[in-house]
């Protein structure tokens, strides 16, 4: 598995689930994003079969992409949700998502967020500190509402993976360091309002060794059984996120290690995941027009229409993409990719292999489909990118690109 699967050559033309993107291209302009219905679901299937020894409640992290025809998809599927805002909720409900599948992480969580939270009963707020704890209890009294909580943990665990997306270390601002569990677990005792109903890590993203979660694991059971033991009792074990994906043919961690590891009997626990990057990556990919070529003292840059405002990935982690030609033929070069952002740190490719291409040439910026367009912004005032459906023979629009209009849109002139 090359991580392409959903975007294949044919006849020497890229294509999606047979729609040759050069068609998406000229019709929808660029640039874009294009995802793929089946890959999605595909990805889906695969996780939900690797790991259907223990059957987990797999929560797509809608972080990664939020688009509400993607959410729909996976609700489809059978998929539940992991949020991380207010308005990650509110997207949710306008999909009209089951709150008994739906997750609530995050370190920063406010009064009014948790308000949504437990007038829409979610099946776990996930906690990640002995303040934020005694907030939720004092809301949810004041609410009279039942809150079911889950502690994240800190494991201290290196995920090995780019520091700004490693999460489980003490240095970083994530979860609760297990010496402090005591002191949480006084507060759910005091409250009538607090039922802890989980244990769960997310120790980063893009992680391609099994090893760390297998380690963090560990100590999340280790951890599940001594709370257990003091009489509170746990229903399921969060597992966050963080599974790797193929950029340049990377191989992901070994899923059958971690369903294996997950499996040991006589635990009684539900297992969730929540899942983003794994499920979405490989399904999409941004187009891209060359608007130039050309040279500084022999270095090449190939001038195009997306920039780090459509795709920051690369400017903000040094991300490596693939990028291929629309339509092959092309020798191959060393080259950077820029966009018209004024700065340069506006690259999609630095110093990497890609398409000798011309003014014109469609290119393929690959495994966009997670944290791509979400990342985007409007800097530059440029306008935010369309995002595209391919399902089968067609094809459609899942959001239209912004309009002028819409960059000014609650500003006024004085
Ligand atoms: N759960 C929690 C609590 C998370 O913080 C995250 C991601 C996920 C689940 C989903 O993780 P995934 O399965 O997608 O690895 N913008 C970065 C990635 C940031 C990840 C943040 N948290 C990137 O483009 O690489």
């Amino acid at each position: 598995m090359t991580g392409f699967d959903a975007f294949p050559y044919d006849n020497g033309e890229l294509i999606c689930e047979g729609t040759p993107l050069s068609r998406i291209a000229r019709r929808a302009g660029t640039p874009c994003y294009v995802y793929s219905r089946r890959a999605v679901r595909d990805r889906y299937h695969r996780l939900e079969s690797a790991f259907a020894n223990v059957d987990p409640l797999i929560c797509y992290s809608l972080k990664a992409n939020d688009n509400l025809s993607l959410l729909r998809i996976l609700q489809e599927e059978g998929s539940g949700f992991d949020v991380v805002s207010g308005g990650e909720l509110f997207r949710l409900r306008q999909i009209g998502a089951d709150p008994a599948r739906i997750v609530f992480s995050g370190v920063g969580k406010t009064v009014q967020e948790m308000e949504m939270a437990l007038e829409w009963g979610l099946f776990s707020i996930n906690v990640e500190s002995r303040q934020e704890l005694e907030t939720l209890a004092r809301v949810s009294r004041r609410m009279g509402r039942e809150a079911r909580v889950a502690i994240r943990i800190n494991p201290d665990v290196d995920a090995r993976t780019h520091p700004y997306i490693a999460t489980g270390l003490h240095r970083h601002k994530f979860g609760v360091e297990t010496g402090q569990i005591d002191d949480l677990l006084k507060i759910v005792e005091d409250s009538a309002e607090i039922r802890l109903v989980g244990l769960g890590y997310h120790i980063g993203s893009q992680i391609l060794d099994v090893q760390p979660f297998l380690d963090a694991f560990g100590k999340l059971r280790e951890w599940a059984d001594r709370v257990r033991d003091r009489g509170f009792p746990l229903e399921h074990l969060d597992l966050g996120g963080g599974l790797g994906i193929s950029y340049q043919g990377e191989t992901g961690p070994d899923l059958q290690r971690y369903a294996e590891a997950l499996a040991q009997p006589g635990d009684g626990y539900r297992i969730v995941m929540e899942p983003g990057r794994y499920l979405v990556g490989n399904s999409g990919v941004l187009l891209t027009r060359v608007l130039y070529r050309k040279t500084n003292r022999g270095k090449v840059f190939l001038v195009v229409d997306a920039a780090m405002n459509d795709l920051l990935r690369p400017s903000l982690y040094g991300a490596r993409h693939q990028i291929l030609p629309v339509r092959s033929g092309r020798s191959r070069i060393q080259a950077d990719v820029v966009g018209p952002v004024c700065e340069s740190g506006d690259f999609l490719a630095r110093g990497q292999q890609v398409p000798d291409a011309r003014p014109g040439d469609l290119l393929a910026v690959m495994s966009a489909g997670a944290y791509g367009f979400v990342l985007s912004s409007n800097y530059n005032s440029r306008r935010r990118a369309a995002e595209i459906l391919v399902d089968g023979e067609g094809w459609r629009t899942i959001r239209v690109r912004e309009s002028y209009d819409d960059l000014i849109r609650g500003e006024s002139v004085p």
